[in-house]
């Protein structure tokens, strides 16, 4: 049997797309492996957001040369953001590379493994990978947007939505396989429309399907936040109530810098419609773009703390070949570690602030295991009893502890 280790960077698209290449694996008679050794074929799924997040996908190929050394029959194959970036300059640096599928190929990676002429034709459907708790679906690829920072655009292409009856069909059959929440999944998520069918219907309508008690979806952009879909969605309690809402900055000047679309004043009053909701929020934040200011910086910490974000991942600045703000002159190294640093520090108890603001609360736990599961914001809450896995307890909380609640029942 031909088996394949799979290795995916990035963010979770990265990871659905992994699982759709896998099924085109599988009906050609590969089978999964978390062993690299015993593989035959390698598919290293690759990102390239940061130039940190490219590094690491390229050595990780680089030190595949001694693995295909050792049995010259073995497949590589380069996929996704990086090698969509990279082209055919990667397969010239690493020339035993067998496969470059870039993510704009996505579709077509089918078509890719039968011209490389190494695989049989493909027999039985491919079954994809147990979905676990979670099923996740992509509704949407690519982005429409120009954010001055960001290679994605360029990488996976305009917008396409799938279909809505592909969608319901692929969360039914995630449902029947076992998976109690659907995560839908798109670059700018929130910006779904398929004829009629508005992001909130999708997510009403998958909300109905059969055996689904929970509805996530990531990562939306701010401004198809609007007051028709909060209102389309606040009486639907399986839609969960968190969000992940990436503000890149505070500065308004600095929002324009990168072609955000938004003011600072215009995602604070996201922010506030989505907590009346009763959504946690979390955020991504850059430091160090090339015109950010101490003033620039100052708005970001402020920004941190009026918003009370559940959760904020901080990236330096990183420029991409080929986006307009790669042209600016970058900060001084040092000016970016500190910044970094000082936001960092900021940022460091806002989980588990938000986790205190919970005890006495009543919450509603999906549970991952037997006794500690997520709450519709995404707490982590531990019961005192065991439940079957995948049930869902209505609980109060009793304290809380870190990031960590502790249930009454
Ligand atoms: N430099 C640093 N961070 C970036 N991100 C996107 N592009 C860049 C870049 N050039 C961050 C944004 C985005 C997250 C996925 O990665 O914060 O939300
Ligand atoms: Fe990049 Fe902006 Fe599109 Fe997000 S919305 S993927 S940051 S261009």
């Amino acid at each position: 049997m031909t088996k394949v280790f799979i290795q995916t960077y990035g963010c979770q698209m990265n990871v659905a797309d992994s699982d759709e290449m896998f099924t085109h694996l599988a009906a050609r008679g590969a089978e999964y492996t978390d062993q690299l050794d015993e593989a035959d074929i390698v598919l290293v799924n690759t990102c390239t957001v940061r130039d940190h997040a490219e590094h690491r996908a390229v050595s990780f190929l680089g030190r595949l040369a001694a693995w295909k050394k050792e049995r010259p029959h073995r497949v590589i194959i380069f996929a996704g953001c990086a090698a969509e970036r990279l082209g055919a300059e990667i397969q010239k640096k690493y020339p035993f590379l067998d496969i470059l599928s870039g993510a704009k190929d996505i579709e077509h990676f089918s078509d890719r493994l039968d011209a490389s002429g190494l695989f049989a034709a493909p027999g039985r459907a491919g079954e994809a990978p147990a979905p676990g708790l979670t099923g996740y679906v992509t509704i949407m690829r690519g982005c429409d947007f120009a954010c001055s920072y960001c290679i994605v655009p360029s990488v996976r292409g305009p917008v396409k939505c799938l279909p809505a009856e592909n969608i319901l069909k692929e969360a039914a059959q995630k449902a029947a396989a076992g998976a109690k929440e659907i995560m839908l999944l798109g670059q700018t998520v929130n910006a779904y429309r398929d004829g009629q069918t508005s992001f909130a219907d999708l997510l009403n309508r998958v909300s109905e399907v059969p055996g689904v008690e929970r509805v996530r979806f990531t990562s939306p952009h701010p401004i198809y936040f609007t007051p028709a879909f909060l209102e389309a969605v606040k009486n639907n309690p399986k839609i969960a109530r968190n969000v992940h809402l990436p503000v890149q900055s505070g500065s308004t000047k600095v929002l324009q810098e990168m072609k955000r679309g938004y003011t600072r004043e215009i995602f604070l009053d996201k922010v506030r419609a989505l907590k009346a909701c009763g959504f946690t929020i979390s955020t991504d934040i850059i430091v160090g773009f090339p015109t950010e200011t101490e003033e620039d910086f100052r708005q970001t910490l402020s920004l941190v703390d009026e918003a009370e974000f559940f959760a904020a991942y901080c990236f330096k600045y990183s420029p991409r070949r080929g986006t307009p703000a790669a042209q600016m002159k970058l900060l001084d190294k040092k000016v970016l570690e500190e910044r970094l640093d000082i936001l960092l520090n900021r940022v460091r108890g806002l989980s588990d602030a938000a986790y205190q603001t919970q005890v006495g609360t009543v919450k509603e736990v999906l549970l991952e295991s037997e006794n500690k599961g997520r709450s519709s914001e995404n707490f982590w809450v531990k019961t005192h009893k065991s439940y079957p896995v995948g049930s869902i307890v209505r609980t109060e909380i009793e304290k809380a502890d870190g990031t960590l609640l502790f249930a009454r029942d």
